[in-house]
């Protein structure tokens, strides 16, 4: 039973290899990170750093080697597969740079096929709604293909919702998107997180993003640094 003041997510010790023999790289070497409820994280550091990595472990889409991953409280290693994939579905809302829309179903299909899948009786007048909350009703018969890539990543941001999910992870959400459409999707996600309560660990480049997080957490060669808010006073744009 998850207690509520456990963390949303609580990682220790963390360590995860991937890749065989010469391409065998040791992408996490020993995270442990604490993040509470309703808090918003910024992930950053270069690029193959571990950042998308630690997010596909938080999210229970990879299983590390050593040590222990908890979302709310329950240990993600201790669940087999279906119940692991039925507690993903339910708990982690998961938005990837590239929107992953399915292509032959429309925006409607893409928000309520999920939600379908996991057992949701009104699944399809909730999707309607989780879509109207993103500003896309009126494009809810248009496939992925007949949608710009704000719509898309809103279609994304709406399926990823949809379960009310304690925890939204996203990947670089607005690296496929202009600059004015990426601020509107984060000012979006910000504004549809904050009225759910949820937690939002959040992986980007743009460090005016991530200064807008409660904590910026940085990756070095599969290592947390020492939080740079810490060392370092937050410079706001
Ligand atoms: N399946 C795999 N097999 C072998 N190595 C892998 C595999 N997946 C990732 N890696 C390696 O792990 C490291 C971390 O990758 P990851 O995708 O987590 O980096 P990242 O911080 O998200 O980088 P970016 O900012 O470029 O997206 C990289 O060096 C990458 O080459
Ligand atoms: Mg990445």
């Amino acid at each position: 039973m998850a207690l509520l003041d456990e963390p949303a997510v609580e990682l220790e010790n963390v360590h995860l290899s991937l890749g065989r023999g010469p391409a065998r790289v040791h992408v996490l070497n020993g995270i442990s990170l604490s993040v509470a409820r309703g808090e918003t994280v910024g992930l950053v550091g270069p690029s193959g750093s571990g950042k998308s990595t630690l997010l596909m472990v938080m999210a229970g889409l990879e299983q590390p080697d050593a040590g222990s991953v908890k979302i709310d409280g329950a240990r993600l290693d201790g669940l087999g597969e279906d119940a692991l994939a039925r507690f993903r579905g339910a708990k982690i809302g998961i938005v990837f740079q590239s929107f992953h829309l399915i292509p032959t179903m429309t925006a409607l299909e893409n928000v309520a096929i999920p939600l379908e899948l996991s057992g949701v009786a009104d699944a399809s007048p909730r999707a309607m709604r989780e879509l109207e909350a993103v500003g896309l009703k009126d494009r809810r018969a248009h496939y992925p293909a007949q949608l710009s890539g704000g719509e898309q990543q809103r279609v994304a941001l709406a399926r990823a919702l949809a379960p009310n999910p304690s925890i939204l992870v996203a990947d670089e959400p607005t690296g496929n998107l202009d600059e004015s459409t990426g601020e509107k999707i984060i000012e979006l996600m910000f504004a549809l997180k904050r009225d759910r309560g949820a937690t939002l660990i959040l992986v980007t480049h743009d460090l005016t993003l991530s200064a807008r997080c409660d904590r910026e957490v940085r990756l070095r060669s599969g290592r947390i640094e020492a939080p740079a808010n810490v060392l370092w006073p937050k410079l706001r744009a």
